[in-house]
Formats: structure tokens, sequence, C-alpha cells
């Protein structure tokens, strides 16, 4: 949290779209959650994000849910529609849909999308993307029941499997990281069979340094792999239109975080 970009990102679309706002990072224990939001709304407050480990119990506090809440199970986007009676929403999967689809040029239609791991980061992006109508879906996580419990609630055609198993299919399209692995330094073992020079590789996590999911998948060929920093300005994008019914253009801020502190990512 001591680290979050987001003050800095929302104060770039509060200058760009002349919106007068104060944002701020709040440190919360998972217990301390609710005292804070609740706390935050009696105070004034007209919205949060909520970040990692909070979305899933963020969900449990809302009185109402946008359906992609509701689909991913967890909310990173609560609005106080009064002080007391708050709206849950998830932006993520449409942010990152946005990073993936405008802003890299990948096409999902009829693509083979692989996905590592099944926490709150999977289940915030497979809504969109089998909206997009992918050719095939594969899910792998280490714990292959958990990957089939998100499948099973989704109800559409996903492959389930263990990461083991990936060395047997066919390299895929596009690979997206989304296990925490990368947080510590690790990446999630999968085979470099996954992978042709054309495979766009994709890691949710984003750090100021090549993540090690993306400096692997370059090591093993991959000419493109980025890390999730344009998801990150997209799906805050989305959470300040609810707020402020008024999208930022997303393209002048990242150009403008480039110029800043250039993103590391070899696309
Ligand atoms: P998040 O909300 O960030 O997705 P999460 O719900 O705790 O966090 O899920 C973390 C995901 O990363 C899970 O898919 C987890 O695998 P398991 O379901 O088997 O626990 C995966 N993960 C975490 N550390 C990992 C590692 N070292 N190697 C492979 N997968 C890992």
């Amino acid at each position: 949290m001591q680290h979050s970009r987001s003050p800095m990102i929302h104060a770039l679309f509060a200058k760009q779209t002349r919106q007068k706002l104060a944002y701020e990072a709040i440190d919360a224990s998972p217990e301390g959650l609710e005292t804070a939001v609740r706390g935050f709304g009696a105070a004034g407050g007209k919205g949060l994000n909520i970040t990692v480990p909070h979305k899933h119990k963020a969900m449990q506090l809302c009185d109402a849910l946008g359906s992609e809440a509701e689909q991913a199970g967890a909310v990173n986007t609560i609005t106080f529609v009064t002080t007391t009676r708050l709206r849950g929403d998830n932006t993520d999967g449409i942010g990152f849909m946005r990073d993936l689809v405008v802003n890299h040029n990948q096409n999902v239609r009829g693509a083979r999308i692989l996905i590592l791991g099944a926490g709150g980061a999977a289940r915030g992006i497979l809504p969109p993307l089998i909206e997009a109508e992918p050719a095939d879906l594969v899910l792998a996580n280490r714990t292959v029941g958990r990957a089939e419990a998100v499948v099973a609630k989704l109800g559409a055609k996903i492959e389930v499997c263990v990461f083991e198993d990936l060395g047997q299919k066919r390299p895929f399209d596009i690979v997206v990281n989304a296990t925490s692995a990368g947080l510590d330094g690790r990446r999630p073992p999968f085979p470099a069979a996954c992978l042709t020079p054309d495979s766009f590789c994709y890691d949710l996590a984003y750090s100021l340094k090549e993540t090690p999911f993306v400096r692997w998948a370059l090591e093993r060929g991959a000419r493109r792999a980025v890390q999730g920093w344009g998801m990150l300005v997209e799906q805050a994008a989305e959470s300040f239109q609810i707020w402020r019914g008024v999208r930022p253009d997303t393209t002048a801020i990242l150009a403008q975080l480039d110029r800043a502190a250039p993103r590391v990512n070899a696309s």
C-alpha cells in the first residue's frame, strides 16, 4: 500500500478533467477494513478503491453490486451513495481488456488464451475475456480444485489444469500471469512450450523494474511481454468515471507516465 501509484494517477486525472478531488492511500488490516471504510464515509468520503487483499471482504460491505463485481466475487471500487449506503463495482476486468485490446492491439476473439492463477485477480479478468469469445481458454493453477471452483461459478467452457500439464498443450497466443507469485520476486512455473515468438505475455502485476514473469517470457523467446501498468491506469479511469461521470483520456496519461518514469516492457 505504501507503494500505491493510484494517488498520483488520480491526481493526473483530476488535473486533466479539471475535477477537484483529494485521493490518498489508507492502510487497513483485514480486521480493520470495515471500520476504515465506514469511517471514511462518515467523514464525507465519496469513493474508495480497494486493493489486494481486501477485494473479497469489501464486497460483503456493499449494499448493491455492479454486475462485474458480482461475477468476479470481488470489489475494487466503492461509491458512497449516502454516507452509509455503499455500492460496489469491479473495474479490473474492463481495465485489463482496454489495456490488452486498445493499448496493446491484441485480438481476443478466436485467440488461444492461457491464464495462470485462479485467485481474485483471475476472477476479475475472466468474465470480460469469456465475453470476447476466444477460441480456447485454459486456466492453470497450482491447486487445481481452486481453478475448478472458479470455472464452475462462471459456467463457461474453460479447460482447467495444473502448470505441469501445460507442456502437452499447444502454444498460446496470449498468456496472462494472474498469480501473486511475482509479488515476492518469483514467477509461476510453466513450460516454455506454451510460448512462440508471437505469443503476447501480460503480467497483471507491475513494478518499476521488469517483473520476473516478464523477464522469463522474454528470455523464452516471446517478443512482447508487458506488465500491468496500463491496466492500473485503465481500471483507475473506469473508477474515476463512476465517481465523477467523466472518463479521463488515458492515452495522454499513459504517455505522461512513460515520460516521467519509463515503464519496463519490450513492446
Ligand atoms: P489475488 O487476489 O492476487 O489473485 P489470491 O486470491 O490469494 O490473490 O490468489 C493468488 C493466486 O496466485 C492463486 O492462484 C495461487 O495459487 P493457489 O490457488 O494454488 O494458492 C497463486 N500463487 C501464489 N503463489 C504462487 C506460487 N509461488 N506459484 C504458483 N502459483 C502461486
